[in-house]
């Protein structure tokens, strides 16, 4: 049943014309009173449809950049300002900027889980659910993919033909969880398969039964005959889909891969922002024209290589 400040959030953002992105690992109060719901990919694509004059993202930081960098005329606003992802702030763009100068012949292929002014130093952007299809479209064989080693390693073993050169970056979120946890789980639902994001490290991949982005892992769970899943993503996932089949089980690979920072937002963080919307008290997204040009090349190659 929908609460009175879930009502009032509805309410609300008819009145400013504002739309609702949360991605998927949100919890489902949030999920709930948004317009669009889905992976970084899908929120990113999906923001640039809605004739509105706000967004706000329930997600984090790099993700609402994303969004203001496709919808640069539109006011973006993080619904919760300290939601950040500690893999996006692992690389500077200096040292990126010198190991180019080091390799000049490597494509660089940056996660879309990076902050604007990393993107300014790269080629090309992925989110999980195209990485594979990006990279193999790149003509150049050499890539630097930045910054998730585990994603990275994931996408050369699809791709032996790629020379794909590593840095060791990654979700210290999904990177926590061992083959001990997998066991651990295995053995009490030895039926279930077991479905996995590639942020989790390279051996977990290898033992699961699919791979893929948020979206992914819930499009198989859905439409799969199975009947039991082991789910290694964030614990939101798990929740999501036992809602939405609940003639199914779904199990948690581990119950560390909670992600602090997408738990952050709360409806009183959606409702506050929808109500100072115009008085300058909302995180809103400010970018600079310079900085939106340079970081949206490596996005606008993104979306031309990955629709
Ligand atoms: P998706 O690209 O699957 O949405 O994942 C984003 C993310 O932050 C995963 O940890
Ligand atoms: Fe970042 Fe990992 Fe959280 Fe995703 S789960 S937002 S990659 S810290």
């Amino acid at each position: 049943m929908i609460s009175d400040i879930q009502k009032k959030i509805l309410q609300l953002k008819k009145e400013k014309n504002a739309v609702i992105l949360a991605h998927s690992y949100q919890a489902k109060e949030i999920v709930e009173i948004a317009d669009e719901t889905g992976d970084s990919y899908a929120l990113s694509v999906a923001a640039t449809k809605h004739d509105c004059d706000a967004f706000i993202m329930c997600g984090v930081h790099f993700m609402a950049e994303t969004v203001k960098m496709l919808s640069p005329q539109k006011r973006v606003f993080l619904a919760n300002e300290n939601a950040g992802c500690p893999m996006a702030e692992q690389m500077e763009p200096e040292m990126i900027q010198q190991l180019k100068e080091k390799e000049p012949d490597r494509t660089v292929v940056a996660y879309i889980n990076t902050t604007a002014a990393l993107k300014t130093v790269c080629d090309v952007c992925v989110t999980s659910a195209t990485a594979v299809k990006i990279c193999r479209q790149i003509e150049n064989n050499k890539i630097l993919f930045i910054p998730d080693c585990n994603l990275g390693s994931y996408v050369q073993k699809q791709l032996p033909d790629k020379d794909i050169k590593l840095l060791q970056g990654g979700c210290p979120v999904h990177a926590s969880v061992t083959m001990a946890d997998l066991e651990a789980v295995k053995k009490r639902h030895p039926d279930a398969l077991v479905l996995v994001h590639p942020e989790c490290r390279p051996e977990i991949a290898q033992a699961a039964d699919y791979v893929g982005s948020t979206s992914g892992i819930m499009k198989f769970a859905r439409e799969s005959e199975a009947k039991e899943f082991i789910i290694g993503t964030e614990i939101s996932i798990t929740e999501h889909l036992q809602y939405e089949c609940p003639d199914k089980e779904f199990y948690n690979l581990s119950k560390k891969i909670l992600c602090p920072n997408m738990k952050l937002t709360t409806l009183m963080d959606v409702y506050k922002t929808l109500l100072n919307l115009d008085n300058g008290k909302g995180f809103e997204i400010q970018m600079d024209d310079e900085l939106i040009k340079k970081a949206r090349v490596c996005i606008d190659e993104m979306i031309r290589l990955g629709g």
